[in-house]
């Protein structure tokens, strides 16, 4: 039978790590530290939650994920997103822990013909201060663990617990429900349900996984695919119209083509994503009243 792991998770009130208490905490002790609880760029807080919770696995959702904040704030970006995983990987070496830490399809330049998809193996070249700063985040985790150190990679994130895309577009539309969204059609990408990517770590975890895996959704899509079949699912109508990149300028660059090929889960057997239409169902299915609700549409 499974043991009872001890796993402090940091950045836990984020999306992802709102969903990784919940999914960790039935089978597993969880001590879930949010940014005021635990700064993970502070040497001394993270000694001191290592020293007093003892725990077997550290897991890091913190970062600073506002892509385009990260071009005018380069030294907050590198402060959370390189010099943070540095702080904990030391701290997981020096206490014998397990670190998992998480990492974007960000670090890649996109310049390869979509759908060809890209491996853990393939070369990175990110094109934003946010793209840099997570692979230097990459970077000092290996520096620190090598391989012992556990690294996922993963996608453009949704769910109920934090601000992300369909939570904007579905308050832009609930706003004005006459407007015309403009939605990118030039960008690929595989959106990913932060619950199903919960799941898919506590596997890891379980696996006692090590080395660097990429853990997005099966299959792809644009930000305008997405936004239209999402409003499909709520059964709301929307009227957006597809744009290319090049007329929705963003202080940071993105990827054309972030897709990320799940291999090395796929051959380890350890593959728990699911096509990104299912979860996105699931997901409206489970959450599509809180989602109207919150996005200021009132109860259903
Ligand atoms: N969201 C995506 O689409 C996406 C895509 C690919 C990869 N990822 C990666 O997935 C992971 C989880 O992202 P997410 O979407 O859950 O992000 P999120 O919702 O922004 O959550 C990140 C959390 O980290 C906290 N944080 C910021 N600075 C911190 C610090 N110095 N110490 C401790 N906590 C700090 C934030 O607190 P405050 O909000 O109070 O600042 C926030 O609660 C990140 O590594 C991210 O790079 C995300």
């Amino acid at each position: 039978m499974l043991s009872r792991l001890r796993i402090l998770i940091t950045g836990a009130k984020g999306l992802l790590g709102c969903e990784l208490v919940q999914v960790l905490s039935p089978a597993h002790e969880v001590a879930a530290f949010g940014r005021e609880e635990l700064d993970i760029s502070d040497p001394r807080q993270v000694e001191a939650a290592l020293a007093r919770y003892r725990p077997q696995w550290l897991v890091n959702a913190a970062a600073f994920t506002r892509v385009d904040a990260c071009e005018s704030d380069p030294e907050l970006a590198f402060r959370v997103n390189a010099a943070g995983p540095e702080v904990l990987a030391r701290a997981a070496a020096r206490h014998g822990v397990r670190l998992l830490h998480i990492s974007t399809d960000y670090v890649f330049p996109g310049d390869r013909p979509a759908p060809l998809p890209y491996r853990e193996t393939d070369p990175v070249g990110p094109l934003s201060v946010y793209g840099h700063s997570k692979l230097a985040g990459e970077e000092a985790v290996r520096g620190v663990l090598g391989e012992e150190g556990l690294i996922v990679r993963t996608a453009w994130l949704y769910g109920l617990g934090g601000p992300n895309f369909l939570k904007t577009m579905l308050r832009l539309a609930l706003a004005d429900p006459g407007r015309t969204l403009r939605v990118v059609d030039d960008q690929h990408g595989s959106p990913t349900w932060a619950r199903r990517l919960a799941e898919q770590l506590k596997e890891l975890i379980e696996a006692d996984a090590r080395g660097l895996f990429h853990a997005s959704a099966e299959g792809h899509c644009t930000w305008y695919e997405l936004a239209t079949t999402f409003f499909e699912l709520l059964e709301l109508p929307a009227r957006l119209v597809p744009i290319p990149t090049r007329d929705y300028p963003t202080p940071a660059r993105r990827p054309a083509n972030s897709i990320l090929d799940n291999r090395r889960l796929r051959e380890l057997g350890l593959n728990v994503m699911r096509p990104w239409q299912e979860d996105l169902e699931e997901f409206v299915r489970r959450s599509g009243a809180a989602l109207m609700k919150e996005c200021g549409g009132g109860g259903q």
